[in-house]
């Protein structure tokens, strides 16, 4: 079938908001279920400004694409691991579950209405971005009694300005983005908004990125923020375990697996110490809106440690092709991870 395409300079994509047609919006009352939604024009939302999402943060979002694949599909991938985290992430900001089966369909309601906003095939992806919040005013701190859940969609490109490059990342001493029982592995709103600020000094200084320490032990590595890191060092690829303030990612565990299913490494969930990090062969981060981008070189304090002489690392560029490989449909691959919504 031929897919017909929006008229937009697919090769200028970067990772920026494009409207499109429509999103997805449905509403609940606590202790009711997830039911009805529907289609509406994109736009923008009414809210009291004592919705409990602007005082209290009550809002949890999830980060999927959908891919033109090489067989002119458009497949959604591994969407059930974000359904999955969109369930646990509801339940711990006390926001009524969002079940699987609601999650998928009205992901796939509004990948389909906005179609032709998917990039050709090998030019980007379709950024999906489930959100849902607290409406109902409250001045006490309280959960909200009503709550709205809207997919919005995006064309996009690559994350870091100017496509994949290698990063420049500040280890920051000065702050923490999340405490082990805290919410830093649900896709909790306020997350992001505590990485902003130590984002905007590093950024002041050059950098592209901040890598976050765990909040108990100071020399251990936690995420970064918008990703989750890996070291290769000596044949064995290693990531952060999770450890209850480290963000689940869907990108991190389709690398674990790549690396041991399809490059036969040995993967290691597990403690990250800096030095670990200082002595390795590789660096590089995962994410969905990141998807595999190369560390060249990281700064702790006043001293500053290069990956592979600065240069992208051989096991970094064979998980990036592999992962794109496997999102586009090129090669045959172990994993049953493509959702075809359009044949
Ligand atoms: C993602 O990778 O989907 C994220 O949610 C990270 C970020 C853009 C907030």
């Amino acid at each position: 079938m031929k897919l017909k395409k929006a008229k937009i300079d697919w090769d200028s994509l970067g990772f920026e908001l494009v409207k499109t047609r429509s999103m997805y919006m449905a509403t609940c009352r606590n202790g009711e279920e997830w039911a009805h939604g529907s289609l509406v024009p994109f736009g923008n939302i009414e809210l009291s400004p004592a919705a409990v999402v602007l005082n209290y943060g009550q809002g949890v979002f999830e980060g999927t694409k959908a891919f033109h694949t090489y067989n002119d599909q458009i497949s959604l991938f591994r969407i059930n691991r974000n359904a999955r985290r969109m369930h646990f992430s509801t339940k711990r900001l006390c926001i009524p579950q969002i079940n699987s089966d609601f999650f998928v369909n009205s992901v796939i309601s509004t990948v389909k209405d906005n179609l032709d906003f998917v990039p050709p095939y090998g030019k980007g992806s379709m950024y999906i971005r489930p959100i849902v919040w607290g409406t109902s005013p409250a001045l006490g701190v309280r959960a909200a009694s009503d709550y709205t859940f809207v997919i919005y969609v995006s064309p996009v490109g690559p994350y870091f300005k100017g496509g994949v490059k290698l990063l420049n990342l500040k280890i920051e001493t000065n702050y923490h983005r999340a405490a082990p029982k805290g919410i830093g592995n649900a896709k909790a709103i306020g997350n992001y908004s505590a990485s902003l600020y130590p984002l905007l000094k590093a950024k002041q200084k050059g950098f592209d990125e901040v890598i976050y320490l765990d909040s108990v032990a100071e020399d251990r590595i936690e995420e970064i923020g918008s990703a989750n890191l890996f070291i290769y060092n000596k044949g064995i690829l290693k990531t952060p375990k999770l450890n209850g303030a480290i963000l689940d990612g869907v990108t991190r565990d389709s690398v674990c697996k790549i690396g041991s299913d399809i490059l036969g490494l040995k993967v290691e969930e597990t403690d990250i110490f800096l030095k670990d990090l200082f002595e390795a062969e590789e660096a590089f981060c995962t994410g969905t809106a990141v998807e595999v981008t190369p560390i060249g070189k990281v700064s702790y304090k006043d001293k500053c440690y290069k990956f592979n002489k600065g240069q992208i690392g051989p096991i970094a560029k064979k998980l990036q092709k592999t992962l794109i490989n496997i999102q586009r449909n090129e090669i045959d691959n172990p994993f049953d991870w493509l959702l075809p919504i359009i044949i």
